[in-house]
């Protein structure tokens, strides 16, 4: 194995540019889907490359999917970092964004804008992403828009305050609170986020809004109005137990294949099948006689001095 995976020699598809905001801003007005993945790992970064998506995102998901919490409440900076730095080294060509934790902007514009830089600098995160349209999100997305760093907005249902919203339920099934997403969703663009986030809305809002959204709108149980589609690296691959949400659709059963390969090797062990010859390494016949002598000489030598 390569002892440096930032240097990989063969890229996915050397071809392929990587995605810059330009790009992404052009495949909206080209009406392109585009397709963003949440990827917490050196592995799942790969998969996203060798898939082409546009975007990853580190998501503050990979509290549940791989940290095992059992909300994203929880989670810190320190420990999506450590994910990010993996999927950093994983990818070349989609854009990365890194998702802020629950308690790590909301505090002030400078808290905000230090955590954004952590992800970019330590990370090399091209953008961060936080939660909410209200009046504190929009301040923070617009102080760090202003350092300089490009911000992914996400309303409707929004995990790191789902305890405010009445539990992981979709959001926005009333006219006022659909007004209230469609409030959310414009003043985050006017902050200046590069793209924002619909999870868990009613598709007829996600398409009544879209005329207004000059952003690209990634939608995750949002419908197919929106400009592209998010879904979780471990939802789609089957690596959960239970069904998710109404929205997840599964492509593979990736939780039930490890769990056969794990079996099928315990019972090898169990069995003795495994390790079989072809598995071993092997040695010269001269050098492993030379090594039986040798072991011979020194047990001669030890029975001598204890006999003497
Ligand atoms: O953390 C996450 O995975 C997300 C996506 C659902 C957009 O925020």
């Amino acid at each position: 194995m390569s002892s440096s995976p930032q240097h990989l020699k063969v890229p996915a598809d050397a071809s392929r540019l990587p995605m810059t905001l330009p790009r992404l801003a052009e495949k909206k007005a080209l009406g392109e889907p585009i397709v963003m993945v949440t990827a917490y790992d050196f592995p799942s970064a790969r998969a996203a490359e060798a898939a082409g998506v546009d975007l990853v995102l580190v998501g503050d998901s990979g509290a549940m999917t791989v940290l095992g919490y059992e909300s994203t409440v929880p989670v810190t900076i320190d420990e999506l970092l450590v994910l990010a730095r993996a999927t950093r080294r994983g990818l070349r060509t989609p854009f990365l964004v890194g998702d802020l934790p629950f308690g790590s902007y909301e505090v002030s514009d400078e808290q905000a804008v230090a955590t954004a830089f952590r992800f970019v600098k330590e990370a090399g995160c091209d953008a961060v992403k936080l939660e909410g349209g209200g009046p504190v999100s929009v301040d923070r997305a617009a102080a760090i828009v202003g350092a300089g760093i490009p911000v992914m907005g996400h309303v409707g249902l929004t995990p790191q305050t789902s305890t405010a919203l009445g539990g992981y339920r979709a959001q926005g099934r009333t006219a006022a609170a659909a007004a209230r997403i469609a409030r959310e969703a414009l003043a985050l663009q006017a902050a200046g986020c590069f793209s924002i986030v619909f999870e868990a809305i009613p598709s007829a809002v996600a398409e009544q809004l879209m005329p207004r959204m000059e952003i690209p709108v990634i939608g995750i149980g949002a419908g197919s109005a929106v400009d592209g589609q998010v879904l979780v690296f471990h939802d789609l691959l089957g690596i959960r137990e239970g069904l998710g949400a109404r929205f997840v659709k599964r492509y593979a059963s990736l939780q039930d294949e490890m769990a056969a390969g794990v079996g099928a090797f315990a019972e090898d062990v169990r069995t003795r099948r495994y390790p079989a010859p072809e598995h071993g390494y092997s040695i010269p016949a001269e050098e492993f006689d030379a090594f039986r002598s040798g072991l011979e000489r020194t047990a001669e030598r030890r029975s001598h001095r204890l006999h003497s």
